[in-house]
């Protein structure tokens, strides 16, 4: 160890982390597709729980299927807790999510290999649904019911795709629907979650590591756009109400609109159906969603309105009828400044270069920051691409972020 570090991580130990949990979903030769509650995501959430439970952590799994384990401290106060999520986009990469509980597990098994059992009591978590995608309207699940921000009729009503809900997902593993408040928790401190940068910022910067300023505030529209379905061919297009083509200049519309705010506004449709999808039939119906982003409470809303006021204009114009539902909803939220300033030191004193960044990314740690303190770590993303199999980070980006997550827990915990 370098004079000033903390402690020293393993890179074979990362690797090998990485890659057996990555098995767990497989899919393609980097990716992985592991939904949550499924066969994929059972074996891995017990992964996660024997690899807890091989290093003496005290481990149980919560009301929704969160794994967590514990290094129970010498002295009383709340928990230190770091970790993140391994249910992934279908398909994603074997990154988002995954390598933030592997962190955490990794930090806590050094720091106990190298200083002993913590004097504030440890905790890592794996928590399930972040991604909403197997059930698009759950988001955040796993945090959201750490924070009490799940109804009791939520679990029979959160439907997925395939019209199953999200209570027939819980009880499909052993999990009680019903007893979803149990998850709460009011006994926190921190929450610091390790994370893949999914964008291009630390590459561009030559930087390894990024300490998280804030998270950004981000709202998903399911929009519908009815109109009539006609022959592709014998109908002129001047008679026609195409709800394709309302879409398109909606889609078109909003993207731009995102564009011409300038960063950090972002407008992604990533999901678009038609009715009855015929080649040569003018849809009756088109659906789609619409991301919008923005971190500041004031640009977010301006963007919304804007996105808003056009999808209303198109459907008046072109005689088309329109409705959306708001699937997700979540403001801007802020990492504790006295936790960014641990994590600059913690980077500094392990010899990390880094830089502040903000999260383009919702996580977990935004819903967690109702009920605890929270940061972020970033680790670099190669050609700042994720939500897909060719997210890559590398085995030292990794073990960079996870020696500064590391010394961050011993300044807490020891
Ligand atoms: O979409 C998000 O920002 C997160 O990765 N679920
Ligand atoms: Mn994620
Ligand atoms: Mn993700």
């Amino acid at each position: 160890m370098g004079v000033g570090t903390v402690v020293s991580v393993d890179p074979q130990l990362v690797e090998s982390c990485i890659m057996t949990l990555a098995q767990h979903g497989a899919y393609g030769e980097t990716g992985v597709w592991r939904p949550t509650y499924s066969p994929a995501w059972v074996a891995a959430q017990d992964m996660i729980a024997s690899w807890c439970r091989d290093i003496g952590m005290d481990v149980r799994q919560d009301a929704v299927g969160s794994v967590w384990g514990k290094f129970a401290g010498s002295d009383s106060g709340k928990s230190i807790v770091s970790g993140s999520h391994i249910d992934s986009q279908c398909p994603g990469g074997r990154y988002d999510g995954a390598l933030g509980v592997i962190a955490a597990y990794i930090a806590m098994r050094t720091l106990v290999e190298q200083h002993g059992l913590p004097r504030r009591t440890l905790e890592i978590v794996s928590l399930c649904e972040e991604e909403s995608s197997r059930y698009p309207t759950s988001n955040y699940w796993g945090s959201r019911a750490i924070t009490g921000g799940i109804a009791p009729e939520d679990p029979e009503r959160v439907a997925g795709l395939d019209g199953t809900t999200i209570a027939d997902g819980m009880r499909e593993v052993g999990l009680d629907p019903s007893r979803v408040h149990a998850a709460r928790r009011d006994d926190l401190d921190c929450f610091i979650e390790l994370h893949i940068e999914q964008g291009p910022l630390l590459e561009q910067a030559g930087l390894p590591v990024g300490i998280v300023t804030g998270i950004t505030g981000p709202r998903e529209y399911w929009v519908t756009v009815t109109g009539r379905s006609d022959h592709a061919g014998a109908r002129p297009t001047d008679l026609r109400r195409d709800p394709m083509a309302g879409a398109a200049e909606i889609i078109t519309g909003v993207i731009d609109t995102a564009h011409r705010m300038g960063r950090p506004a972002v407008t992604t449709v990533g999901r678009i159906t038609a009715d009855p999808n015929l080649g040569p039939a003018v849809p009756e119906q088109v659906a789609f969603t619409v991301d919008a982003r923005h971190p500041d409470l004031e640009q977010r809303e301006r963007l919304f309105t804007r996105h808003e006021v056009l999808m209303h204009q198109v459907a008046i114009r072109r005689d088309l009828e329109i409705s959306w539902n708001i699937t997700w909803d979540h403001q801007p939220e802020p990492c504790d400044a006295e936790l960014v300033a641990l994590l600059e030191e913690s980077a500094a004193k392990q010899g990390v270069p880094h830089m502040l960044i903000p999260s383009g990314a919702g996580h977990d740690a935004q819903q967690m920051a109702k009920v605890a303190r929270i940061a972020m770590i970033f680790v670099r993303s190669k050609d700042g691409r994720s939500h897909t199999p060719a997210e890559f980070t590398s085995v030292e980006d990794a073990t960079a972020g996870i020696e500064v997550l590391s010394a961050a827990l011993h300044r807490l915990a020891y």
